[in-house]
């Protein structure tokens, strides 16, 4: 997780603020500090599941919500289409623990040894990620599904495989991606061709 904190609380300055600090955000003046600093309504909705993955994360890091600075935790709202999923990525910074609220998704993550785990998740139940691997959630049921993520970290980051080695800019070249992955080149610009922006 994310270093202990030192004091109570420092809730993030508005960025361009102050100097980076390291870690964390600087705070602003204990002072000004409010109630609603330490609220956060944004999760009350979800995001728009209306687009090739099925899918919508709204984050709640500490970008999205300042008072989380320095106190080791985030959470995520992932919504689901039927059919959808969130596609392969990894957290470097956190464990994560799905808590299903709605509908039935499938939850999977592979370990250092290269063994999927797996499971059916559904309302009400939970599955943990352990920090740093590969894992994704997706919806087996016939009706919307959706899961409250929690982190130990205020800025879990996220790498999606798919964007990260077929999207990086500038790219990876597709000789290294062909003979990582023992296939021919064509195959690594179709795929980048999905991954690529513009
Ligand atoms: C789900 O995996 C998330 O990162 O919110
Ligand atoms: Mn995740």
């Amino acid at each position: 997780g994310d270093p202990e904190p030192v004091q109570d609380f420092c809730v993030a300055a508005p960025h361009g603020s102050g100097e980076l600090a390291f870690p964390g955000l600087p705070c602003k003046p204990s002072s000004s500090v409010v109630s609603d600093d330490f609220f956060f309504a944004a999760h009350a909705r979800g995001a728009s599941t209306d687009n090739a993955m099925g899918s919508g994360v709204t984050p709640g890091n500490v970008d999205a919500f300042p008072g989380l600075n320095t106190l080791g935790v985030s959470i995520n709202r992932v919504d689901l289409a039927p059919g959808g999923v969130n596609p392969l990525h990894s957290h470097p910074r956190a464990a994560e623990l799905v808590h299903v609220v709605g509908g039935d998704m499938l939850v999977g993550f592979v370990s250092t040894e290269g063994r999927f785990f797996s499971k059916v998740v559904r309302e009400g139940e939970s599955f943990v990620i352990p920090r740093g691997l590969m894992h994704f959630q997706y919806n087996v049921g016939k009706s919307a599904a959706r899961a409250m993520t929690v982190f130990n970290s205020q800025l879990p980051g996220v790498v999606f495989a798919a964007q990260a080695l077929f999207g990086a800019e500038p790219e990876i070249p597709d000789a290294v991606l062909a003979k990582s992955f023992q296939v021919d080149a064509e195959i690594i610009k179709l795929i980048k061709s999905k991954n690529r922006k513009g």
